[in-house]
């Protein structure tokens, strides 16, 4: 039986599994990508697992996230930690301005039929040349550098058969709205979306990577397109065409789902506040009045998209409108590079645009925050509520045409209404290559002594765990308890992410303020949970922050995914209530002792939780597989890869 795209690279990279959607399987990772809002951790992780280099084809390490606001030195202090940590460890570093880490890794990294593993959401932007292309925590981006295998439940892939053309000014982004819209930002789950069909030979690789990169917020685990004529025309402008290859799905390929998509019935969408799948037709919020335009994010900034506006402007000589803010952000050097060869660097100055610098910037509300009660339309890929850096901003998402037309006219403007033939925008025959910017790995590691200031401290470990747990239950919480419970964010909590002794005394501070300090005072102990016990994001420091203060062992009556696996690779102990009315029978303050003699994989084992001060016994389970066994025992997943390197 033929494969499709997905199987074919999982094939070449499984170690373990067998391909059946719903069941574990791990593969290998070629290439890794970290931005420094996550990379600082990853690296810390990588230095605590001892080896001297890491083991990927290929890993680079980008500054994009924090590169301008900070009250103090810690960003300056975590990019000149990732630069040298970068040089001793055979990584390549993308310097803050260089760009954003998806649109530059697309230019200068990605090749087809790789794998890639980054800690970023929107690592799979690369899909758009043929990549397999996942976001992942800090944590399995370092183990996969340290050349372990990337562990995962075996999507279903869904065909996106894209037939048609798209009609003038309507764009890659509208193909990805009109998913957004049909799906919602749950229908990805569980799934990679594969794209096929005619329709895909007239998107040009930063179009596809557009749509994979939002594939991100239909919550899939990545999406692919095939690499044909348009992927070696990419690469050959990159002067890369020696690392193309073809890749098509098989013709007899099956598929778990199917989804059509005529191009040609497509209009300009819009998402509109405060979800990326709350999308309508552009005609129907047409006439709102709007404060801001922010064009860019690794969504729409490439050369396609900037010149794309540059053009709309050009052809009707119009400026910004004098009531709207309207700013750009490349996606990279390359990007403005090639905007102000063909002369739209000054197209967009006279035409009264703010140039911003090439990252991320206004997407993570790093500046270009819209005004109190504001609208701001965006060609970005999120607009939750609060995101902008504006708490009672509302965000608008849309094409690069739709916000070119809007921040001329003032008001949500539909791009076909300004009467302009159709721009057509050919890739170039060869982009500005400047990799001036990106530092290869130093030539001698020995020489180069990685950077360290007094906001980067770093705890990884925990010792190895006994035959027996015992202490006092340090906080007993309710249910749904959200990682934000956990380690709340924020702009004064968030600086001191590589700070783990200094973030660990906000763990559990909107709970209860006296937490951390209690937990140092005796030394660790228990925390008892209800249903659902670490939801929300997959934040690590709501696992490491725990560890750091001595906590053995969480026993709750359930527990979110992410968080469950979070608390294994740092060494604590997940317990599942048998019987749910026993989360009863343990009060805070409490002395537990846990018999761990028996500590074995499988579904069904009973650990036995004994309830010194009530003098009861209370049966537990914790369901963990071989490996996560092995993980908890050696006190989290560092010391387990470090006792395997050192076998
Ligand atoms: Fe950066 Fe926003 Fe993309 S934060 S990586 S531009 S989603």
């Amino acid at each position: 039986m033929g494969l499709n795209i997905v199987q074919k690279i999982i094939k070449t990279h499984l170690v373990e599994g067998d391909m059946t959607p719903g069941k574990p399987i791990a593969i290998r990772i070629d290439q890794t990508l970290t931005q420094d809002a996550t990379g600082t951790m990853a690296y810390l992780h990588f230095e605590a697992m001892g080896l001297p280099k890491v083991q990927t084809e290929l890993s680079v390490s980008y500054v994009d996230h924090n590169t301008l606001q900070a009250g103090g030195p810690e960003n300056a202090n975590d990019h000149l930690f990732l630069q040298t940590a970068a040089a001793k460890f055979g990584v390549y570093f993308s310097k803050a301005g260089n760009g954003i880490c998806h649109q530059v890794h697309l230019e200068r990294f990605a090749v087809p039929g790789k794998t890639l593993l980054g800690s970023d959401s929107h690592t799979p932007t690369a899909g758009g040349i043929g990549m397999l292309a996942i976001g992942a925590g800090g944590m399995d981006v370092a183990l996969a550098m340290a050349g372990e295998p990337f562990y995962l439940t075996m999507p279903k892939v869904v065909r996106v058969n894209l037939y048609g053309k798209l009609r003038p000014f309507v764009s890659a982004k509208d193909i990805i709205l009109e998913l957004l819209r049909r799906l919602t930002v749950k229908g990805g789950l569980g799934r990679i979306f594969e794209y096929g069909g005619e329709g895909v030979k007239y998107l040009t690789v930063p179009e596809r990577a557009t749509i994979t990169n939002m594939g991100a917020e239909l919550g899939a685990t990545t999406s692919i397109f095939p690499s044909d004529e348009q992927t070696y025309l990419f690469m050959k402008a990159q002067g890369r065409e020696a690392q193309w290859r073809p890749l098509q799905a098989d013709p007899d390929a099956t598929y778990d789902e199917v989804i059509d998509i005529d191009l040609s019935e497509l209009e300009p969408l819009i998402a509109c506040p405060h979800m990326p799948d709350n999308v309508k037709k552009v005609k129907e919020v047409e006439g709102l009045r709007v404060h801001q335009v922010a064009i860019g994010s690794c969504t729409n900034s490439s050369y396609r998209d900037l010149k794309t506006v540059g053009e709309m402007f050009k052809r009707t000589g119009k400026m910004v409108h004098p009531m709207v803010s309207a700013a750009i952000s490349p996606g990279s050097k390359q990007v403005l590079r090639m905007m102000d060869k063909e002369g739209y660097y000054d197209v967009f100055l006279r035409a009264g645009f703010r140039i911003l610098e090439n990252a991320c910037g206004p997407c993570i509300g790093m500046g270009f925050a819209p005004p109190s009660g504001g609208v701001s339309v965006r060609t970005f890929n999120r607009n939750f509520y609060g995101r902008s850096g504006t708490k009672d901003a509302q965000v608008y998402l849309a094409s690069p045409e739709t916000a070119a037309a809007t921040a001329m006219k003032g008001v949500i403007t539909d791009p076909r209404d300004l009467g302009l033939d159709e721009i057509k925008v050919f890739l170039p025959e060869k982009f500005e290559i400047d990799d001036s910017m990106i530092y290869a790995p130093a030539a001698d590691p020995d020489e180069i002594e990685i950077y360290k200031g007094p906001t980067i401290n770093y705890v990884g470990y925990k010792e190895p765990l006994g035959d027996k747990l015992e202490g006092e239950v340090l906080l007993k919480v309710g249910d749904n308890i959200t990682t934000d419970h956990i380690i709340p964010g924020g702009a004064k909590i968030l600086p001191l992410r590589s700070n783990i002794p200094a973030i660990s005394e906000y763990v559990y501070s909107v709970v209860d303020e006296t937490f951390a300090q209690r937990a140092k005072e005796k030394g660790g102990g228990f925390i008892v949970g209800g249903e659902n016990y670490g939801q929300g994001s997959s934040r690590e420091h709501a696992a490491i922050g725990p560890m750091y203060l001595g906590i053995k062992a969480v026993i709750a009556k359930s527990f979110a995914r992410i968080h469950h696996a979070n608390l294994i690779n740092f060494g604590i102990l997940p317990l599942v209530f048998v019987n749910k009315e026993d989360y009863d029978k343990i009060d805070q303050g409490d002395w537990l002792e846990v018999d761990l003699s028996n500590f074995a994989p499988g579904e069904d084992n009973i650990i036995t939780v004994i309830n010194r001060t009530k003098g009861i016994s209370i049966p537990t389970k914790h369901g963990l597989n071989k490996r996560q066994v092995e993980i908890i025992k050696a006190g989290g997943v560092l010391a387990y890869v470090k006792q395997k390197f050192e076998k």
